[in-house]
């Protein structure tokens, strides 16, 4: 019945705040994996959230990643004055669709909000980094991004984000023998939460996170269930939405 799914669910949603030790947990139905209707009811889950924490003047920084897409598409307006979007990281090696600026801009239009945009490239040198953050107007929009109020995040299965960011070979190396299972904001982690190798782009660093007032997480499918484990072991998240089916696989401790 539609009450016992609904209740279902919620079984789940206390479960996983205790697993994953997580103040707040969305779980929508189905299997993002499966069917991409399902990446849009974590969008829209995450925008009636959304809406009950945003106040006057808030910044917005959002990853980027199809999940985030599909937040983008069900956005509508915010109905709040000075509502700002800004892209959390430096692009990190996604088509246009899925980067955090493309995003952040497409949130803002629908929500009738502001957006700033990041022009970096990625992976940066040590050198280009330490001169493109004395840029003025990079500097200025690296400002806005780590006065975030709220940020909005992705989480990746470790290998499949370097596959998609066409990472070097090294690299895939060194994740796969320090046996990385999560990515988010460009680092990777291992099965205890540790970093094991990081993107190096400009953008809010893990430990900025703990300054931002709320972090929501969203990240579904069976195949994500242990990177979004292992993403939780040092995490610093106010809200996991995520679907059932890896809801059930976290649970039964993939
Ligand atoms: C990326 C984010 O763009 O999207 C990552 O920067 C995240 O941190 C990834 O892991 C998730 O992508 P998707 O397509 O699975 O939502």
């Amino acid at each position: 019945s539609f009450m016992g799914e609904i209740m279902g669910l919620r079984v789940l949603e206390e479960q996983l705040q205790d697993t994953l030790s997580i103040s707040n947990v969305i779980v929508v139905p189905g299997n993002s994996d499966a069917y991409g209707w399902v990446k849009q009811e974590l969008g829209k889950a995450c925008i009636a959230f959304l809406k009950t924490i945003v106040g006057e003047d808030s910044t917005i920084a959002v990853t980027g990643g199809t999940t985030m897409a599909a937040v983008a598409s069900m956005m509508t307006p915010l109905n709040k004055e000075g509502t700002l979007f800004v892209p959390a990281r430096g692009g990190i090696g996604e088509k246009v669709e899925n980067q955090a600026n493309t995003i952040a801009a497409e949130m803002a239009r629908k929500a009738n909000g502001d957006y700033r945009l990041l022009y970096v490239p990625d992976p940066l040198s040590e050198s280009a980094y330490q001169s493109i953050i004395q840029e003025p107007s990079i500097n200025e929009t690296l400002e806005q991004i780590k006065s975030a109020t709220i940020a909005l995040h992705g989480v990746g299965d470790a290998l499949t984000m370097a596959h998609r960011r066409k990472t070097s070979e090294t690299v895939v190396k060194k994740l796969k023998e320090n046996q990385a299972m999560s990515e988010a904001f460009g680092y990777y982690f291992d099965s205890e939460g540790d970093v094991v190798h990081k993107v190096r782009t400009v953008g809010i660093q893990l430990e900025d996170l703990k300054k931002i007032p709320y972090v929501i997480t969203i990240a579904g499918g069976e195949s994500k269930a242990q990177a979004i484990a292992s993403f939780f072991k040092q995490g610093k998240s106010d809200l996991l939405i995520t679907d059932e089916a890896a809801a059930e696989e976290i649970l039964r401790g993939t």
